[in-house]
């Protein structure tokens, strides 16, 4: 058919030099692959494009936030960085757009119109190991605002979990726009929960406690959640409480949601080996220190955030070298653009993600296509730009007020999450967003028998260590530094039998860093990284 067509356009046309753009032959493609997930029925987008005359219906709208970067909706900069789940159009789908909006959206031959992709209903990536479902519905009220709702989800975790993948599941798809995804251990958020009998609170800028800590994970409508790949995830620890950030779209209508969350644990094949770190940036890591975060009125303000905290001391950067996961500028309503990127001590610049219109409503993680390298003692760098004045449309406050740091709509952010873990050879080989479950994984040393894990690690010097023996064997545990030498031993050699050993270490008097932990056997030896804060 499509040769058919091909031939009656070279004939008829293409002679006259005249391209013939129809919906079925170059549109539908186009629409229904970065378009359809969002706009059809019951989703976020506020109206279909399933068929040609619902696209036709919208056409020139189309064509027009297709030119400007509108839609689909994508912050990031995609020349400055690629990175996963990136939504964009290429120039050349653009241009096919306007030329067949500009010629009349003709149709074409509706025989050669490709399906709509199959959008998977339940999860998107397996069966999970919990699914965490919010306890009540809550009622997003149709006065056509935003709302920004933190919900509890006890976990009811009685050990530390470790997790290969987190997945929101929208309950009201029209009425869930993005989330955020954390976890809290120390009870605040369900102490905040409990103060009115409303289920869940309202939040702006984040989860609205202290406590909290952001996981790696958000969902935007279409994402496939990133599925840590071998060795590596996250942690929550023994009875945490998953903490999700709703926003609700502006809606005409009172709309119910009551979503979830699937969580996946890491096979008992496949145990974390190198856990996702995660470092902060807050205006803490300003040249002027925190206090310098202020956002005068009619003024747009520059900053320049150096390093990060949490992980490093003090602010200093990472002193070994490291492989990155995703980043997550996060400012409000003033928040211009951001630019993440690091310097090498060999003056290179890596570019990690570049947003030059940031969209409060449209934030998330941005994931690195692969896991990407930056060597020790790199400078990283958070640019962030607020624009206060009356041309910033999202300006909450008319005339302009002084901004400050704080979690209300009038309030600013400065904040960026670097999550990354240790560097491993062949890093910049490893695929994320590949989504495999349960993929196992065996250290292929001590004759293959070993299953080989640190808990915690990052850890203060206090672990546990377990390993799996396929037979009989004398073993010695030390702990080495990067470069080999021998700092401690931590067990003497002793005799253990086959099968599973969990050994309690305390590494004692340990200068913050990443060291080796070396079983050894008269045969071999296998080393894990730990990290000692
Ligand atoms: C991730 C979800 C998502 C994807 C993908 C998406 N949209 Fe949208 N679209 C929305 C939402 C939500 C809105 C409502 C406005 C807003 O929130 O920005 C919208 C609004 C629109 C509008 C109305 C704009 C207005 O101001 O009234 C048009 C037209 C549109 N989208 C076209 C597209 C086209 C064309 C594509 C694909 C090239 C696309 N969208 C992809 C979510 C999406």
């Amino acid at each position: 058919m499509k040769l058919y067509s091909t031939i009656a356009c070279l004939l008829l046309f293409c002679s006259l030099g005249f391209t013939q753009v129809t919906f079925s032959e170059d549109i539908a493609d186009i629409i229904y692959n970065n378009c359809s997930n969002c706009h059809r029925t019951g989703e976020i987008g506020p109206m279909p494009f399933t068929n040609y005359e619902e696209v036709k219906d919208w056409g020139t709208m189309i064509k027009y936030v297709t030119e400007i970067d509108y839609m689909p909706p994508w912050s990031p900069n995609p020349e400055y960085k690629h990175l996963l789940n990136e939504r964009v159009l290429t120039d050349e789908q653009k241009s096919k757009i306007a030329t067949w909006v500009d010629n009349g959206m003709l149709q074409g031959n509706p025989q050669n119109e490709p399906n709509l992709p199959t959008f998977p209903t339940g999860s998107q990536i397996g069966s999970p190991d919990v699914v965490l479902q919010m306890a009540q519905s809550h009622t997003v009220i149709g006065d056509n605002k935003d709302e920004y709702y933190v919900f509890v989800l006890p976990t009811d975790f009685t050990e530390d979990k470790e997790i290969a993948c987190i997945e929101f599941r929208p309950d009201n798809k029209r009425a869930v726009h993005h989330v955020l995804i954390g976890y809290d251990e120390t009870g605040q958020a369900a102490a905040r929960d409990a103060q009115t009998p409303e289920y869940g609170y309202s939040s702006f800028g984040d989860f609205g406690v202290a406590g909290a800590e952001f996981l790696s994970w958000t969902y935007v409508p279409g994402d496939l959640p990133l599925v840590f790949p071998e060795g590596i995830g996250e942690v929550i620890p023994a009875g945490a409480d998953l903490l999700i950030q709703v926003h609700y779209a502006p809606l005409p209508s009172d709309e119910v949601d009551k979503s979830s969350v699937n969580i996946f644990f890491k096979g008992e094949d496949d145990p974390i080996e190198r856990p996702v770190m995660t470092g902060w940036v807050l205006p803490n890591n300003l040249p002027g220190g925190f206090a310098s975060f202020v956002l005068p009125p009619n003024e747009v303000t520059e900053f320049t955030a150096l390093n990060f905290d949490g992980w490093s001391n003090s602010g200093s950067g990472v002193n070994y070298d490291v492989s990155l996961v995703s980043v997550q500028p996060h400012g409000h309503l003033l928040a211009k653009s951001f630019e993440v990127f690091a310097v090498t001590p060999q003056n290179d610049t890596i570019n990690i993600v570049q947003i030059p219109e940031y969209d409060f409503n449209w934030q998330g993680a941005y994931t690195m296509p692969k896991l990407l390298p930056v060597p020790a003692n790199s400078t990283w760098y958070t640019k962030a730009v607020y624009d206060n004045t009356v041309d910033n449309p999202y300006n909450p406050s008319n005339p302009p007020k002084f901004a400050f740091w704080g979690e209300g709509t009038e309030d600013e952010m400065l904040v960026n999450f670097f999550n990354f873990v240790v560097y491993q050879e062949g890093d910049e080989n490893v695929v994320l967003g590949e989504n495999i479950l349960n993929s196992s994984i065996k250290v292929g040393a001590l004759q293959n028998s070993t299953l080989f894990a640190l808990h915690p690690n990052p850890s203060d010097g206090n672990f546990s260590l377990s390993f799996h023996l396929e037979s009989d064997m004398e073993i010695e545990i030390f702990l080495r530094d990067l470069q080999g030498s021998m700092i401690q031993s931590l067990k003497p050699k002793r005799s253990y039998e086959s099968g599973f050993h969990e050994v309690a270490i305390s590494a004692t008097n340990l200068i913050s860093g990443v060291y080796l932990v070396e079983l050894r056997s008269s045969f071999d030896q296998i080393q894990q990284k730990i990290v000692i804060r």
